[in-house]
Protein backbone atom coordinates (compact mmCIF):
# COMPACT_ATOMS: atom_id res chain seq x y z
CA UNK A 1 0.00 0.00 0.00
CA UNK A 2 1.35 3.40 -0.87
CA UNK A 3 -0.58 5.48 1.56
CA UNK A 4 0.26 7.75 4.13
CA UNK A 5 0.24 6.33 7.69
CA UNK A 6 -1.39 9.01 10.11
CA UNK A 7 -1.35 6.89 13.00
CA UNK A 8 -0.78 2.75 13.92
CA UNK A 9 -3.25 1.52 11.36
CA UNK A 10 -4.55 4.13 10.25
CA UNK A 11 -3.99 6.14 6.30
CA UNK A 12 -4.47 8.68 4.33
CA UNK A 13 -5.62 7.63 1.03
CA UNK A 14 -7.02 10.73 -0.29
CA UNK A 15 -6.20 12.48 -3.85
CA UNK A 16 -5.88 15.65 -5.32
CA UNK A 17 -7.66 17.39 -7.94
CA UNK A 18 -5.47 20.28 -9.80
CA UNK A 19 -7.63 20.06 -12.86
CA UNK A 20 -11.12 20.32 -12.04
CA UNK A 21 -11.35 23.78 -12.62
CA UNK A 22 -15.06 24.37 -10.68
CA UNK A 23 -16.63 21.96 -8.03
CA UNK A 24 -20.12 21.25 -8.34
CA UNK A 25 -19.38 23.04 -11.40
CA UNK A 26 -20.25 25.99 -10.03
CA UNK A 27 -17.26 26.78 -7.59
CA UNK A 28 -13.69 27.99 -8.66
CA UNK A 29 -10.94 26.22 -7.52
CA UNK A 30 -7.78 28.19 -7.38
CA UNK A 31 -5.80 25.63 -5.27
CA UNK A 32 -7.70 22.08 -6.45
CA UNK A 33 -9.43 20.14 -4.09
CA UNK A 34 -8.62 16.49 -2.89
CA UNK A 35 -10.93 14.05 -2.19
CA UNK A 36 -9.95 12.29 1.10
CA UNK A 37 -10.81 8.35 1.42
CA UNK A 38 -8.80 6.76 4.39
CA UNK A 39 -7.59 2.72 5.31
CA UNK A 40 -8.04 1.33 8.70
CA UNK A 41 -6.35 -1.53 9.23
CA UNK A 42 -7.07 -4.06 12.20
CA UNK A 43 -7.52 -8.39 11.43
CA UNK A 44 -9.50 -6.72 8.87
CA UNK A 45 -9.42 -3.34 6.44
CA UNK A 46 -11.65 -1.11 6.21
CA UNK A 47 -11.91 1.70 3.29
CA UNK A 48 -13.31 5.06 4.40
CA UNK A 49 -14.89 6.42 1.73
CA UNK A 50 -13.80 6.71 -2.21
CA UNK A 51 -12.98 9.17 -4.31
CA UNK A 52 -14.10 11.06 -7.62
CA UNK A 53 -14.76 8.98 -10.38
CA UNK A 54 -12.18 10.46 -12.15
CA UNK A 55 -9.61 9.75 -9.78
CA UNK A 56 -10.08 5.96 -9.39
CA UNK A 57 -7.18 5.25 -10.62
CA UNK A 58 -5.19 7.20 -8.40
CA UNK A 59 -7.00 5.54 -5.48
CA UNK A 60 -6.24 2.35 -6.74
CA UNK A 61 -2.71 2.91 -6.80
CA UNK A 62 -2.16 4.13 -3.53
CA UNK A 63 -4.20 0.78 -2.44
CA UNK A 64 -2.11 -1.43 -4.13
CA UNK A 65 -2.49 -5.15 -3.06
CA UNK A 66 -4.13 -4.35 0.24
CA UNK A 67 -7.04 -6.07 0.74
CA UNK A 68 -9.98 -4.33 1.57
CA UNK A 69 -12.70 -6.20 3.28
CA UNK A 70 -15.27 -3.39 4.21
CA UNK A 71 -15.92 -0.25 2.49
CA UNK A 72 -17.39 2.44 4.92
CA UNK A 73 -19.65 5.18 3.09
CA UNK A 74 -20.32 7.99 5.02
CA UNK A 75 -21.62 10.35 2.24
CA UNK A 76 -22.95 9.57 -0.90
CA UNK A 77 -22.36 12.57 -3.37
CA UNK A 78 -20.62 11.45 -6.26
CA UNK A 79 -17.08 13.20 -5.49
CA UNK A 80 -16.67 10.40 -2.60
CA UNK A 81 -18.94 7.41 -3.81
CA UNK A 82 -17.68 7.53 -7.89
CA UNK A 83 -15.26 4.83 -7.51
CA UNK A 84 -17.88 2.47 -5.28
CA UNK A 85 -18.67 0.55 -8.87
CA UNK A 86 -15.29 -0.21 -9.27
CA UNK A 87 -14.21 -1.26 -5.85
CA UNK A 88 -16.96 -3.74 -6.06
CA UNK A 89 -15.56 -4.64 -9.02
CA UNK A 90 -11.85 -4.92 -7.41
CA UNK A 91 -13.19 -6.54 -4.41
CA UNK A 92 -16.18 -9.04 -5.13
CA UNK A 93 -16.00 -9.81 -0.97
CA UNK A 94 -15.91 -6.32 0.09
CA UNK A 95 -18.80 -5.00 2.30
CA UNK A 96 -20.42 -1.92 2.03
CA UNK A 97 -21.21 -0.62 5.71
CA UNK A 98 -23.80 2.75 5.32
CA UNK A 99 -26.76 3.60 7.00
CA UNK A 100 -30.46 3.03 4.40
CA UNK A 101 -30.33 5.93 3.22
CA UNK A 102 -26.91 5.67 2.04
CA UNK A 103 -27.30 1.73 0.72
CA UNK A 104 -30.87 3.73 -1.33
CA UNK A 105 -28.27 5.89 -2.99
CA UNK A 106 -26.01 3.25 -4.24
CA UNK A 107 -28.21 1.44 -5.82
CA UNK A 108 -29.75 4.59 -7.68
CA UNK A 109 -26.44 5.63 -8.44
CA UNK A 110 -24.68 2.75 -9.21
CA UNK A 111 -26.99 -0.05 -9.54
CA UNK A 112 -25.16 -2.15 -6.95
CA UNK A 113 -28.26 -3.97 -5.81
CA UNK A 114 -26.84 -7.47 -3.97
CA UNK A 115 -28.48 -7.36 -0.85
CA UNK A 116 -25.68 -9.65 0.27
CA UNK A 117 -22.83 -7.02 0.02
CA UNK A 118 -24.57 -4.28 2.58
CA UNK A 119 -24.35 -4.12 6.32
CA UNK A 120 -26.68 -1.35 7.26
CA UNK A 121 -25.76 0.57 10.22
CA UNK A 122 -27.70 2.87 12.61
CA UNK A 123 -27.00 5.39 15.56
CA UNK A 124 -24.28 4.10 18.11
CA UNK A 125 -23.82 0.35 16.19
CA UNK A 126 -19.54 -0.27 15.81
CA UNK A 127 -18.22 -2.82 13.53
CA UNK A 128 -15.01 -4.04 15.34
CA UNK A 129 -11.75 -4.42 12.57
CA UNK A 130 -10.39 -6.07 15.66
CA UNK A 131 -6.84 -5.10 16.51
CA UNK A 132 -8.10 -2.42 18.54
CA UNK A 133 -9.58 -0.85 15.71
CA UNK A 134 -13.54 -0.35 16.85
CA UNK A 135 -15.69 1.79 14.66
CA UNK A 136 -18.45 3.65 15.99
CA UNK A 137 -21.31 5.61 13.85
CA UNK A 138 -22.89 8.42 14.36
CA UNK A 139 -25.88 9.75 12.41
CA UNK A 140 -25.53 13.34 11.18
CA UNK A 141 -28.22 13.73 8.27
CA UNK A 142 -28.15 17.13 6.60
CA UNK A 143 -24.32 17.86 6.95
CA UNK A 144 -24.43 17.86 3.57
CA UNK A 145 -26.94 15.50 2.52
CA UNK A 146 -29.59 13.58 4.27
CA UNK A 147 -27.51 9.69 4.59
CA UNK A 148 -24.15 11.71 6.10
CA UNK A 149 -23.04 10.09 8.92
CA UNK A 150 -19.24 9.84 10.64
CA UNK A 151 -17.19 7.58 12.37
CA UNK A 152 -15.59 7.72 15.69
CA UNK A 153 -12.58 5.98 17.10
CA UNK A 154 -12.35 6.60 20.61
CA UNK A 155 -9.06 4.49 21.52
CA UNK A 156 -7.49 7.05 18.84
CA UNK A 157 -9.45 9.69 19.29
CA UNK A 158 -10.14 10.39 15.80
CA UNK A 159 -12.93 11.46 14.10
CA UNK A 160 -14.23 10.70 10.44
CA UNK A 161 -16.26 13.48 9.77
CA UNK A 162 -17.09 13.35 6.09
CA UNK A 163 -17.78 16.95 4.75
CA UNK A 164 -17.77 18.76 7.85
CA UNK A 165 -14.73 20.57 8.73
CA UNK A 166 -13.30 20.27 4.99
CA UNK A 167 -12.11 22.83 3.18
CA UNK A 168 -11.12 23.66 -0.64
CA UNK A 169 -7.59 23.31 -1.46
CA UNK A 170 -4.96 20.23 -2.72
CA UNK A 171 -3.10 18.53 0.18
CA UNK A 172 0.20 19.45 -0.30
CA UNK A 173 2.45 16.52 0.92
CA UNK A 174 1.91 15.34 4.05
CA UNK A 175 -1.78 15.45 4.92
CA UNK A 176 -1.40 16.22 8.79
CA UNK A 177 -2.02 20.09 9.29
CA UNK A 178 1.01 19.85 11.63
CA UNK A 179 3.30 20.22 8.76
CA UNK A 180 1.73 21.16 5.45
CA UNK A 181 -0.95 23.35 5.61
CA UNK A 182 -0.67 27.50 5.07
CA UNK A 183 -3.46 28.66 7.08
CA UNK A 184 -4.24 32.01 5.94
CA UNK A 185 -4.81 30.34 2.98
CA UNK A 186 -6.35 27.41 4.10
CA UNK A 187 -8.92 29.06 6.64
CA UNK A 188 -10.15 31.04 3.70
CA UNK A 189 -10.46 27.89 1.53
CA UNK A 190 -12.48 26.14 4.61
CA UNK A 191 -15.00 29.07 4.96
CA UNK A 192 -15.46 29.46 1.68
CA UNK A 193 -16.13 25.70 1.29
CA UNK A 194 -18.57 26.07 4.30
CA UNK A 195 -20.16 29.13 2.87
CA UNK A 196 -20.55 27.57 -0.72
CA UNK A 197 -21.32 23.95 0.21
CA UNK A 198 -22.86 23.37 3.65
CA UNK A 199 -24.18 26.93 4.97
CA UNK A 200 -27.42 26.27 4.41
CA UNK A 201 -27.45 23.21 6.23
CA UNK A 202 -26.14 25.33 9.48
CA UNK A 203 -28.45 23.85 11.75
CA UNK A 204 -27.97 20.36 11.13
CA UNK A 205 -24.13 21.76 11.67
CA UNK A 206 -25.07 22.47 14.74
CA UNK A 207 -26.88 19.32 15.95
CA UNK A 208 -24.27 17.30 14.83
CA UNK A 209 -21.94 19.37 16.97
CA UNK A 210 -23.94 19.35 19.66
CA UNK A 211 -24.32 15.36 19.37
CA UNK A 212 -20.54 14.73 19.24
CA UNK A 213 -19.34 17.76 22.32
CA UNK A 214 -18.57 14.98 24.63
CA UNK A 215 -16.37 13.05 22.47
CA UNK A 216 -12.44 14.29 23.43
CA UNK A 217 -11.14 14.27 19.55
CA UNK A 218 -7.77 14.69 18.57
CA UNK A 219 -8.15 13.96 14.97
CA UNK A 220 -10.66 15.03 12.28
CA UNK A 221 -10.44 13.68 9.38
CA UNK A 222 -12.42 14.85 6.89
CA UNK A 223 -13.52 13.82 3.23
CA UNK A 224 -11.71 17.25 1.96
CA UNK A 225 -8.27 19.12 2.68
CA UNK A 226 -5.97 18.58 5.76
CA UNK A 227 -6.41 15.85 8.72
CA UNK A 228 -6.99 18.10 11.58
CA UNK A 229 -4.31 17.43 14.46
CA UNK A 230 -3.02 20.54 15.87
CA UNK A 231 -5.41 23.14 14.64
CA UNK A 232 -8.73 20.46 15.96
CA UNK A 233 -10.15 22.67 18.38
CA UNK A 234 -9.59 25.90 16.11
CA UNK A 235 -11.67 24.62 13.38
CA UNK A 236 -13.97 23.10 15.39
CA UNK A 237 -14.70 26.71 17.02
CA UNK A 238 -15.15 28.15 13.60
CA UNK A 239 -17.31 25.85 12.64
CA UNK A 240 -19.17 26.46 15.10
CA UNK A 241 -19.54 30.08 15.01
CA UNK A 242 -19.96 29.92 11.00
CA UNK A 243 -23.14 27.82 12.26
CA UNK A 244 -24.43 29.64 15.25
CA UNK A 245 -24.64 32.78 13.25
CA UNK A 246 -21.49 34.16 15.75
CA UNK A 247 -20.45 37.29 13.88
CA UNK A 248 -17.47 39.94 13.77
CA UNK A 249 -17.43 43.94 14.00
CA UNK A 250 -17.23 43.90 10.52
CA UNK A 251 -18.89 45.01 7.12
CA UNK A 252 -19.31 43.61 3.56
CA UNK A 253 -20.34 45.79 0.95
CA UNK A 254 -21.25 44.10 -1.85
CA UNK A 255 -22.15 46.23 -5.35
CA UNK A 256 -22.98 45.92 -9.39
CA UNK A 257 -21.81 48.67 -11.09
CA UNK A 258 -21.79 49.54 -14.82
CA UNK A 259 -20.20 52.39 -15.46
CA UNK A 260 -18.91 53.65 -11.77
CA UNK A 261 -21.73 55.25 -10.27
CA UNK A 262 -22.66 52.81 -7.79
CA UNK A 263 -19.11 51.52 -7.06
CA UNK A 264 -18.56 55.57 -6.17
CA UNK A 265 -21.05 54.89 -3.16
CA UNK A 266 -19.47 51.76 -2.07
CA UNK A 267 -16.00 53.75 -2.12
CA UNK A 268 -18.25 56.71 0.09
CA UNK A 269 -19.77 54.11 2.76
CA UNK A 270 -16.74 52.17 2.97
CA UNK A 271 -14.60 55.36 3.77
CA UNK A 272 -17.10 56.07 6.51
CA UNK A 273 -16.93 53.20 8.59
CA UNK A 274 -13.50 52.81 8.55
CA UNK A 275 -13.92 56.78 9.98
CA UNK A 276 -16.41 55.58 12.72
CA UNK A 277 -14.68 52.73 13.82
CA UNK A 278 -15.45 49.95 11.80
CA UNK A 279 -12.00 48.18 10.72
CA UNK A 280 -12.74 45.19 8.95
CA UNK A 281 -14.28 45.81 5.80
CA UNK A 282 -14.46 43.78 1.91
CA UNK A 283 -15.93 45.41 -0.41
CA UNK A 284 -16.58 43.09 -3.49
CA UNK A 285 -17.56 43.96 -6.78
CA UNK A 286 -20.25 41.35 -7.29
CA UNK A 287 -20.22 41.17 -10.81
CA UNK A 288 -16.28 39.87 -10.87
CA UNK A 289 -15.40 39.03 -7.02
CA UNK A 290 -15.98 34.68 -6.96
CA UNK A 291 -19.36 34.38 -5.00
CA UNK A 292 -18.37 32.07 -2.59
CA UNK A 293 -15.68 34.33 -1.36
CA UNK A 294 -17.88 37.20 -1.15
CA UNK A 295 -20.45 34.30 0.82
CA UNK A 296 -17.10 33.55 3.25
CA UNK A 297 -16.77 36.91 4.54
CA UNK A 298 -20.70 38.21 4.29
CA UNK A 299 -20.99 34.28 7.11
CA UNK A 300 -17.92 36.05 8.91
CA UNK A 301 -19.36 39.67 9.05
CA UNK A 302 -22.23 41.76 11.09
CA UNK A 303 -22.82 43.98 8.69
CA UNK A 304 -24.08 43.90 4.95
CA UNK A 305 -24.10 46.71 3.01
CA UNK A 306 -25.89 45.75 -0.78
CA UNK A 307 -25.87 48.23 -3.84
CA UNK A 308 -27.19 47.73 -7.13
CA UNK A 309 -28.11 49.93 -10.34
CA UNK A 310 -31.67 49.39 -11.33
CA UNK A 311 -31.31 46.60 -14.55
CA UNK A 312 -34.11 46.31 -16.48
CA UNK A 313 -36.58 47.18 -13.98
CA UNK A 314 -34.86 44.72 -11.93
CA UNK A 315 -31.10 44.08 -9.30
CA UNK A 316 -28.05 43.90 -11.32
CA UNK A 317 -27.99 40.27 -12.06
CA UNK A 318 -24.71 39.35 -10.13
CA UNK A 319 -26.11 41.14 -7.28
CA UNK A 320 -29.20 38.96 -8.23
CA UNK A 321 -27.35 35.80 -7.57
CA UNK A 322 -25.69 37.33 -4.50
CA UNK A 323 -29.36 37.97 -3.07
CA UNK A 324 -30.40 34.50 -4.23
CA UNK A 325 -27.42 32.42 -2.40
CA UNK A 326 -28.34 34.42 1.11
CA UNK A 327 -31.85 33.36 0.53
CA UNK A 328 -30.83 29.88 -0.15
CA UNK A 329 -28.84 29.72 2.95
CA UNK A 330 -31.12 31.52 5.24
CA UNK A 331 -28.93 34.06 6.32
CA UNK A 332 -29.95 35.85 9.74
CA UNK A 333 -29.05 38.29 12.56
CA UNK A 334 -27.33 41.24 10.64
CA UNK A 335 -27.31 44.46 10.34
CA UNK A 336 -28.25 45.62 6.65
CA UNK A 337 -28.29 48.77 4.16
CA UNK A 338 -29.43 49.04 0.91
CA UNK A 339 -28.43 51.35 -1.87
CA UNK A 340 -29.71 51.52 -5.41
CA UNK A 341 -29.32 53.61 -8.64
CA UNK A 342 -31.39 53.69 -11.51
CA UNK A 343 -31.30 56.56 -14.61
CA UNK A 344 -35.30 56.84 -15.35
CA UNK A 345 -37.18 54.28 -13.33
CA UNK A 346 -35.98 53.22 -9.65
CA UNK A 347 -36.41 49.61 -9.15
CA UNK A 348 -33.36 47.84 -7.40
CA UNK A 349 -33.45 49.97 -3.80
CA UNK A 350 -36.88 49.08 -3.46
CA UNK A 351 -36.60 45.27 -4.81
CA UNK A 352 -33.53 44.90 -2.35
CA UNK A 353 -35.31 46.06 0.73
CA UNK A 354 -38.21 43.62 0.12
CA UNK A 355 -36.06 40.87 -0.57
CA UNK A 356 -34.31 41.52 2.85
CA UNK A 357 -37.16 42.60 4.88
CA UNK A 358 -38.40 39.01 3.98
CA UNK A 359 -35.59 37.29 5.26
CA UNK A 360 -35.99 39.43 8.56
CA UNK A 361 -32.89 41.58 7.82
CA UNK A 362 -34.39 44.74 7.24
CA UNK A 363 -32.47 47.56 6.28
CA UNK A 364 -31.53 50.18 8.81
CA UNK A 365 -32.25 52.10 5.49
CA UNK A 366 -32.30 52.97 2.21
CA UNK A 367 -30.57 55.05 0.01
CA UNK A 368 -31.85 55.91 -3.87
CA UNK A 369 -29.81 57.79 -6.55
CA UNK A 370 -30.89 58.70 -9.55
CA UNK A 371 -28.14 59.19 -12.55
CA UNK A 372 -24.86 60.42 -10.71
CA UNK A 373 -23.39 60.88 -7.35
CA UNK A 374 -23.79 64.70 -5.61
CA UNK A 375 -23.41 66.04 -2.73
CA UNK A 376 -27.26 65.22 -1.33
CA UNK A 377 -26.58 61.32 -2.15
CA UNK A 378 -23.25 61.25 -0.55
CA UNK A 379 -24.70 63.03 2.50
CA UNK A 380 -27.32 60.12 2.62
CA UNK A 381 -24.42 57.48 2.07
CA UNK A 382 -23.01 58.47 5.04
CA UNK A 383 -25.86 58.68 6.97
CA UNK A 384 -26.52 55.14 6.20
CA UNK A 385 -23.02 53.69 7.05
CA UNK A 386 -23.07 56.02 10.29
CA UNK A 387 -26.13 54.13 11.28
CA UNK A 388 -24.93 50.76 10.19
CA UNK A 389 -21.96 51.12 12.16
CA UNK A 390 -23.14 52.20 14.69
CA UNK A 391 -25.56 49.48 15.29
CA UNK A 392 -22.48 47.06 14.51
CA UNK A 393 -20.50 48.70 16.84
CA UNK A 394 -23.20 48.23 19.73
CA UNK A 395 -23.38 44.92 19.25
CA UNK A 396 -21.93 41.65 20.72
CA UNK A 397 -18.94 40.52 18.81
FE1 LIG B 1 -17.65 16.56 -0.69
FE2 LIG B 1 -21.02 16.81 -0.10
O1 LIG B 1 -19.44 16.18 -0.92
Amino acid sequence: MNAFEILDGIYYAGVNDRVTSLFEGLWPLPYGVSYNAYVVKGDKTALMDSVNISMVNHLLTLLGTERIDYLVVHHMEPDHSGAIPELCHKFPEMKIVCNAKAAQMIRGFYGVDCPDRFITVKEGDTLDLGGGKLLRFYMTPMVHWPETMMTWMEDQRLLFSGDAFGSFGAVDGNPLDTISTDWSIRKMEMRRYYAAIVAKYSRPVQAALAKLKGLPVEYIASTHGPVWHERASQVVKIYDEMSSGKTRQGVVIAYGSMYGNTSAVAEIAARRLEERGIREIRVYDAGRADLSRILADIWKYKGLLIASPTYSMNIFPPVEALVKALEVRELKDRVTGVFGSYAWASAAARLLTERLTAMGLPPVSTVSMQLAMNDETAAEVKNLADMMADKILSSEA
